[in-house]
């Protein structure tokens, strides 16, 4: 079976969150599985260098008329087999900044462009007008950047194409644009309608995706369901529903290569997995990094996230001085609004023996915050998945989480009954706010004080095994039943 996975970030070539994890570890999960893998992306500047054996494998043309060619590049990722197709096109892609923002944080005004070219070629690259003899039996896309591929495969209507399936990573954003997109891109004009890609007067990528799509996943069976409804489905709830036949959730898996603290090349003192007694000389070197006052008994309660409203850190601004009030110490590793930042920088200033911020993304700091901390804290307003758990279980640090999306499906929290059975790994609050977080820090704080019951917390976690070879199966299991019930016959 040959599967071409698309994406616009992939670590560690290019990333700005969980996306980037998962476009890199279920590929190749699925090579490993025996599948025939290729992933494909834009051609930023980080991932043309990073790309190893690069050669050219097809030239595009210039498809959308944006002023220069596109050039198909294969290569590998360092350290492994796993094949990557870039799409060079420097009038698009060749500029400092991240994958959708310039380095002040704005837009770039030709995403439409940027991401209608990787849908462009995704789809060509699925039917049998591709110019590349490899040809596979699954295109799957993922989140909106890529959303117009299947809808690109609607229009042309190719003898051959692939089965199409989309994973929705985060339904908040949609990738929405001007109408004037339609033509510009050369898209039917009939598509722009309620019963397509229109939304609210506008041309979204991501309703092109799950419209267009044979097949929907999102990265939770609860935030599958969570999506249906108002409160979560950002005005998709409906099409969602609609197409419940065709929706299911299939949990993320975390890298246990890239997150094991046996062979850690970030953090301080590597010790081997399940044994978290070698956690403490990690905290201490943290605490000395980040210039934090040692003191025995104060726990670090740590956070590695995006600064933005649905990672609830608000919630975490309102409780900090109750947290401080606590004793305890805490450790933020963010970058995103800017207001965030700022309130994290200020509080962080006023408290500099209890409190470190770092702003900016550092892979290195997030695994010895994971390796240091004995808490992480999540109070995210939804999470599809969210994938810091997994590490956070792996690294002995006990989450503390809103009860949502894929939160909701790995967290147990920390009651008489579970942590009795062994089965506690988390503290968790049900409602979104202050007041219940603030609550579920302080049964963890007060528990971390009882090192005997801490630790069975701590070990409940160490235990779980969210290795990627059991989701890349489940969506084995779903090519396979689309290849079948589309009788799927790649060029
Ligand atoms: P999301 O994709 O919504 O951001 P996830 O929990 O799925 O949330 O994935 C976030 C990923 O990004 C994790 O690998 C996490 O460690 C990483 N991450 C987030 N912020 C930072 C940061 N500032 N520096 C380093 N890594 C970060
Ligand atoms: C998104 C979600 C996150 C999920 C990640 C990978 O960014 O916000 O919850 O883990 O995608 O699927």
């Amino acid at each position: 079976m040959r599967v071409l996975f698309t994406s616009s970030e992939v670590f560690p070539l290019a990333k700005t969150g969980g996306l980037a994890d998962v476009s890199s570890a279920l590929p190749l999960a699925l090579a490993e599985a025996g599948r025939d893998v290729r992933v494909l992306m834009p051609g930023y500047p980080a991932a043309m260098a990073g790309l190893v054996d690069r050669h050219e494998l097809s030239r595009l043309g210039d498809p959308l008329g944006v002023g220069g060619e596109t050039i198909l590049i294969e290569g590998r990722l360092n350290g492994s087999h796993l094949k990557v197709w870039l799409l060079d096109c420097p009038v698009l892609y060749d500029r400092d900044g991240g994958p959708y923002q310039d380095s002040q944080g704005r837009d770039w005004p030709d995403n439409g462009l940027r991401f209608g070219l990787l849908s462009w070629a995704a789809a060509l690259l699925s039917t049998d007008a591709s110019p590349v003899a490899w040809r596979p039996h699954i295109l799957h896309c993922n989140d909106w950047q890529t959303g117009l591929a299947p809808a690109w495969l609607a229009a042309w209507g190719p003898a051959n194409r692939a089965g199409t399936v989309f994973t929705i990573h985060n339904i908040a954003y949609q990738g929405r644009f001007a109408p004037d997109l339609v033509a510009r891109l050369s898209l039917p004009p009939e598509m722009y309608d309620i019963n397509g890609f229109e939304y609210y007067d506008n041309l979204s990528f991501l309703k092109a995706g799950l419209f267009y799509s044979d097949r929907l996943t999102t990265v939770s069976p609860r935030y599958a369901r969570e999506i249906q409804t108002p409160a979560f489905g950002y005005g998709m709830e409906g099409l969602l529903a609609s197409r419940a036949a065709d929706l299911t959730g299939i949990l993320n898996g975390a890298d246990y290569q890239v997150w094991d603290t046996g062979t850690d090349p970030h953090i301080a003192h590597p010790f081997p997995r399940g044994d978290a007694t070698g956690k403490a000389a990690n905290k201490a070197a943290l605490l000395e990094e980040l210039g934090l006052a040692i003191r025995p008994g104060a726990p670090l309660l740590v956070v590695v996230t995006r600064l933005t409203e649905q990672k609830g850190m608000d919630l975490l601004l309102a409780v900090l001085p109750a947290i401080l009030g606590l004793g305890a110490q805490v450790a933020v590793l963010g970058t995103g609004d800017h207001d965030l930042e700022e309130a994290f920088k200020a509080a962080a200033a006023a408290h500099p023996d209890q409190m470190a911020v770092r702003i900016g993304y550092s892979e290195q700091m997030a695994h010895r915050l994971m390796a240091g901390g004995d808490m992480l804290l999540i109070p995210s307003r939804f999470e599809p998945c969210g994938l810091t758990q997994f590490y956070a279980f792996r690294y002995g640090t006990v989450p503390i989480g809103h009860v949502t999306g894929g939160l909701a499906d790995t967290l147990i929290d920390t009651g008489y009954d579970t942590l009795m059975t062994g089965t506690a790994n988390a503290f968790v609050f049900e409602h979104s706010n202050a007041g219940a977080f603030q609550w579920a820090i302080e049964r963890a704080v007060a528990l971390f004080a009882d090192t005997e019951r801490w630790q069975r917390i701590v070990e409940a976690g160490l235990a779980q095994d969210f290795s990627w070879g059991r989701s890349a199966e489940r969506y084995q299991a779903l090519y396979t039943e689309l290849i079948t019930a589309r009788k799927v016959n790649p060029a």
